[in-house]
């Protein structure tokens, strides 16, 4: 270890994006733990201040350049002041180029293929070197790394790295490199240490876990690797996301239907109602083919809690287009979606197709769009009025002392209970139903 000394240091890390990131930076926080900083949540005290940044949409990537560029001031006091930047942001040859001119005062910028070097490029740039190490791409996953989970009941599991999908609006498949699956006994050795720590529930990460196996020649797929998960003793539930709709196998349909620990919610993004859109966004799949798999779903599953990811405005989206989208949603009855207006990402196929959408139009497409989802999941949360439910107990609210949790389609519920009970699965009488929550009350 280099001369500074890094013990009882202090890091500042600011996470951006998606599960994904924000599992990697459990990871992060692990190995900085590890070194022997200490975590705060203000950068004035902080020796090292880190972005774990998201390239999704352009927004959050301004944000970023406007966040650290204040911070200049602060490294002028502080002269040993780290500044770093990682995740997606820093994968890009034209963002890191951008990084290193708009923001002469960064010190540390590494991808997301070579997290676990962290120690060493921090020990390079204590010793006053602009360290700047980004990989393209990589057929290695790091095992065993040290992690600082954020819940100690529930737990990110990452089973699937990278994304082939190349959906032509998304930057993912640039940022995150090509598919690798983790082999099932590093994932199962993970899930069975957690639930012998006490962790309850897991929530199984890959950009589309639906691929899952496909890599690794074993002649195993996802839903033979959650009923290997199913069995293990102490877990109780099982979620992942996410599942691109292409490839979602009637053998995921048996295992949401018939496996015990797996939990009724899909996050099933569709994108778009119309099939032109669909294709010249290069999902793979048609509306009727979406909806066919909703029927499919649905009787099998017949309280499964639908959710999905939607863009407005995309180029060439017309009315009719939007209307096709709208169709949809009320079709289905998602219980609720994540609504985005279409942003063109350098480097993807659709910012550069013509027709590009004003922005006037994708405001008004994302204000009806939401104002039919809202109405869609009141009248979807009204539907556990009276129900019993299985409630995964998770914390006492520090205002009212009600007890919080989450039922096994994953929507808060608060009741009035034992704290004792956090930790616990219970069964709950929903009495009330808002939007986006329950209130009920413990049966005994
Ligand atoms: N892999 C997942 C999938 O296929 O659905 C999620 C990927 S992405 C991290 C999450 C969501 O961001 C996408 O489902 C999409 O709705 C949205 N998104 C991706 N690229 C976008 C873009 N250029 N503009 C607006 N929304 C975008
Ligand atoms: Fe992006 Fe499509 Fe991959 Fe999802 S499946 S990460 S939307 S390219
Ligand atoms: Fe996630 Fe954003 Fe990267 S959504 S994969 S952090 S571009």
């Amino acid at each position: 270890m280099s001369s500074n000394n890094i013990e009882q240091r202090k890091f500042y890390l600011k996470t951006m994006g998606c599960q994904m990131n924000a599992h990697d930076s459990e990871v992060i926080t692990g190995i900085l733990l590890s070194l022997g900083y200490q975590e705060t949540d203000s950068v004035e005290d902080a020796e090292l201040i880190l972005y774990n940044t998201c390239s999704v949409r352009e927004n959050p990537e301004r944000k970023v350049y406007g966040q650290i560029s204040r911070f200049k001031a602060l490294k002028e006091q502080k002269p040993g002041l780290i500044i770093g930047i990682c995740g997606c942001m820093t994968q890009q040859k034209d963002e890191q180029e951008a990084i290193l001119k708009k923001l002469p005062h960064v010190d540390l910028i590494f991808g997301t293929h070579n997290i676990h070097r962290l120690p060493e490029l921090l020990e390079r740039a204590l010793d006053g070197e602009r360290v700047i190490e980004v990989w393209e791409d990589t057929d290695e996953i790091v095992e065993d790394l040290p992690v600082r989970r954020s819940n100690n009941l529930k737990a990110f599991v990452n089973i699937i790295y990278g994304c082939t999908n190349f959906c032509s609006y998304c930057i993912v498949p640039y940022t995150r490199g090509k598919e690798i699956s983790r082999q099932p006994e590093a994932i199962i050795n993970e899930v069975t240490s957690l639930a012998q720590e006490g962790f309850k529930e897991v929530t199984l990460l890959g950009q589309n876990v639906n691929s899952y196996g496909k890599d690794l020649g074993l002649n195993m797929d996802f839903a033979d690797l959650l009923k290997q998960l199913n069995d293990i003793p102490g877990l109780e539930r099982i979620r992942f996301t996410t599942s691109h709709p292409k490839d979602m196998k009637d053998s995921l349909i048996d295992a949401l239907a018939n496996l015990p620990k797996v939990c009724e919610h899909l996050h099933l993004p569709v994108q778009s109602g119309s099939n032109r859109i669909l294709k010249l966004m290069n999902r793979g799949y048609t509306r009727e083919y979406y909806l066919d798999l909703v029927r499919k779903i649905k009787e099998a599953v017949p309280n499964i809690s639908l959710t999905t990811d939607l863009i407005v405005g995309f180029p060439g989206e017309t009315e009719e287009d939007f209307q096709d989208t709208l169709d949809l949603i009320r079709e289905v009855g998602f219980s609720s979606s994540f609504t985005f207006i279409f942003s063109p990402r350098n480097g993807t196929p659709a910012a550069t197709m013509s027709e590009q959408i004003p922005e006037e139009v994708k405001k008004d497409r994302i204000y009806r769009l939401i104002e039919l989802q809202n109405e869609i999941s009141s009248e979807y949360m009204q539907t556990h009025l009276n129900q019993v439910v299985e409630v995964l107990v998770d914390g006492v609210n520090s205002e009212t002392q009600e007890l919080t949790g989450r039922t096994r389609t994953n929507h808060p519920v608060t009741f009035i209970g034992d704290p004792n009970l956090v930790s616990k699965l219970v069964p709950v009488k929903i009495t009330q139903c808002q939007t986006w929550s329950l209130r009920g009350e413990l049966v005994k």
